[in-house]
């Protein structure tokens, strides 16, 4: 098989085995390079199924993408590639996708893509084309936290931070959180693009995350430190907190590793 398509797998199947992917929860795209789309046209229908998107995917155009299917498993999607995953193509003028190969069994891709693809253009513009993963899960402890808090960026970034020590050097921009909307349509994929330009992770209030970066290792990484430290958090609060990091040891530590930490979230 395709090496990344092994690679895409695998980060599906990791997810499952940290408990974020019940049932069908979460989805996952990749933009593909173009010698990885090249080393899969084998695979490719010479009649692919089309689809209308109801976002504008201009700045996608000739994009080769793998998604998840929606309604699919993550657990089932190393047993049944063809049937759980996908490569589909954006159309020239950006209004739909072809579907290349995959979905078998007449599946569509994620009810999340029009939030995927959205958050892929914007995240392609702030980091130079660099991202090309993102990825959407059902963590249960950021989903927890986000009970917890008021859906506001600088108290779930600090939150974060303090939980563990290299969170701040992990996402010194901070994480987003969008207040509860209903998933799956272009409202909700609106708004969480407008805020995955600031943060690479973007919080669903009640939900679960989604997570970018510029290949699976990164973006698995991110959301992984990111629920753990929601998960320390929560162990801390329950056993009542005395101390945490102050936002001078915030500063000292950004300094340390050279990374610019946004100075509107500390005191
Ligand atoms: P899909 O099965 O359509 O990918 O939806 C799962 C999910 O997590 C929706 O937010
Ligand atoms: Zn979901």
């Amino acid at each position: 098989m395709q090496k990344v398509l092994e690679d895409y797998i695998r980060m599906c199947y990791d997810g499952f085995l940290q408990g974020w992917h019940e049932r069908n929860g979460g989805n996952l795209t990749y933009r593909m390079k173009k010698e990885e789309a090249e080393e899969c046209r084998t695979l490719f229908t010479s009649s692919p199924r089309h689809i209308v998107l109801p976002i504008d995917a201009r700045a996608l155009a000739g994009e080769f993408f793998i998604t998840t299917g929606s309604g699919r498993y993550m657990r089932n999607v190393p047993l049944a590639p063809e049937k759980n995953i996908g490569i589909i193509r954006i159309d020239d003028d950006g209004s739909g996708y072809g579907i290349l190969w995959g979905l078998e069994d007449g599946a569509k891709p994620t009810s999340e893509l029009p939030s995927h693809l959205l958050n892929h253009i914007s995240r392609m513009e702030v980091t130079d084309g660099r991202c090309r993963v993102i990825y959407h899960a059902h963590p249960a402890n950021i989903t927890a936290l986000s009970y917890t808090i008021e859906p506001d960026a600088r108290t779930l970034s600090r939150i974060l931070w303090q939980s563990e020590t290299e969170c701040a050097v992990i996402f010194p921009e901070g994480v987003g959180i969008l207040d509860w909307m209903i998933p799956g349509g272009t409202d909700i994929a609106v708004e969480t693009s407008r805020l995955i330009r600031k943060y690479p992770a973007v919080v669903w209030a009640f939900h679960g995350i989604f997570g970018s970066g510029a290949d699976f290792d990164e973006t698995f990484g991110l959301v992984h430190t990111i629920e753990k430290a929601a998960e320390i958090y929560l162990k801390a609060k329950g056993a009542g907190i005395i101390r945490t990091i102050t936002d001078d040891q915030l500063r000292i530590l950004a300094d340390a590793f050279g990374v610019k930490i946004n100075e509107d979230f500390l005191g």
